[in-house]
């Protein structure tokens, strides 16, 4: 195989250098697999519409989330079992987050714990919270993850119950021996196994989070925390503007990289819906899709503060540990600077909805 070339590239050679049932577990989306192909394909059918003469020798990627400036508008989105990738797992994606200027979201049941992320990787972390049935083992995650110095937690609200993702029920996937959700190992909770007729992550998405979290928990983790507390998984303005109400500082439109509900609306159709319904009242970020600078582009025209870099960065993983995740983030860096000059907006600030047809 020629040398990646592009972050699709990176998904061909993952697939060669992985054991199947983790590729799959990594690729896999819940059903026909509709919504995760829909993610991609909704923005390949969004024209664009450049303007022209207008000088573009500087151009500038920068944006600032809660403060704080980052090179990039990438975010990595939370994903569980790196160490399955790489034998640094967490650690290396979050040092190769921090060289390219990105934030790193950690996962709740990522194969590294949060301190140990926090040691490796010095620059901007979010946390990723599921919310377990038991308070006492939620709470403590979040206190973990502000001492450490995260700076924002993002609570995912798309995962009542794990989608049915056939490859994984096939597979009988499950974490394997010498793996462990770390962040739950003190609280009795870091091994994970299948049986016959479900996987080891739904299993113990069933046995252990909380299947009847509603909008007074919300308010409640609100409560708990001084960090910026954002959702992820919201595809609707109702449910946007309602997360404002109770205290959310922004959101994430996602539909869980189509792992979740088969043929919930890609994420760029729901965006826009989601920004008009939050108006200014906190940032939005999509997830899901993203795998050319030309999507970047398109999910900042509609209205993004920030855009979740998920499945290439665990392909880039693979490949090549930390270089190769640091190169998966710099393609997407000089594709985006490459589109940006191109429609004439040297700035994240000229990108705005017109450019979309
Ligand atoms: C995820 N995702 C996810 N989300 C979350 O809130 N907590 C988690 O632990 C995980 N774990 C996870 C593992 C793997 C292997 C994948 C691929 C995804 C969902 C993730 O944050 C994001 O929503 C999707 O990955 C976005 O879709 P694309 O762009 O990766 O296709
Ligand atoms: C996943 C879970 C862990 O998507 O969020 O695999």
């Amino acid at each position: 195989m020629n040398d990646p070339i592009n972050l699709l590239d990176y998904e061909a050679h993952a697939r060669q250098v992985l054991p199947q049932s983790w590729f799959e577990y990594f690729a896999a989306g819940s059903g026909a697999e509709i919504t995760v192909r829909e993610n991609c394909t909704a923005f390949d059918s969004l024209r664009l519409r450049p303007h022209v003469l207008v000088p573009v020798g500087q151009r500038d990627q920068s944006i600032t989330l809660f403060g704080r400036k980052q090179a990039t508008p990438f975010i990595i989105a939370p994903m569980a079992f790196q160490k399955l990738a790489h034998p640094d797992g967490e650690c290396v994606t979050a040092r190769a987050s921090t060289q390219a200027g990105a934030t790193f979201v950690a996962s709740t049941v990522a194969t590294c714990s949060i301190e140990e992320i926090a040691d490796a990787a010095p620059g901007p972390k979010w946390f990723q919270l599921y919310v377990f049935k038991d308070r006492g083992v939620t709470r403590l995650l979040v206190e973990r993850a502000e001492a450490a110095g995260y700076e924002a937690i993002q609570v995912t609200v798309d995962v009542p119950v794990m989608g049915r993702r056939e490859a994984d029920v096939r597979n009988c996937f499950s974490l394997p021996e010498g793996f462990s959700a770390k962040n739950l190992e003190s609280a009795g909770h870091g091994s994970m196994n299948s049986d016959r007729v479900e996987s080891g992550p739904s299993l113990y998405t069933k046995y252990l989070f909380d299947v009847d979290l509603s909008w007074n928990e919300i308010s409640w983790l609100c409560s708990i925390t001084k960090l910026p507390v954002l959702l992820k998984g919201i595809l609707r303005g109702d449910d946007a503007s309602r997360a404002i109400d109770h205290g959310a500082a922004g959101i994430v439109v996602s539909n869980h990289g189509g792992r979740q509900l088969d043929t919930a609306l890609p994420t760029i159709r729901a965006l826009p819906e989601v920004v008009d319904a939050v108006a200014g009242r906190g940032i939005v970020i999509h997830d899901g899709g993203i795998r050319r600078g030309i999507d970047v582009i398109k999910a900042l025209a509609l209205g993004a503060a920030a855009v979740h870099v998920g499945r290439p960065v665990i392909w880039g993983l693979a490949v090549a540990g930390e270089a190769g995740v640091t190169r998966v983030l710099n393609l997407l860096r000089d594709e985006l600077d490459n589109v940006m000059a191109l429609c004439g907006t040297p700035t994240v600030k000229h990108i705005t909805r017109d450019l979309i047809a």
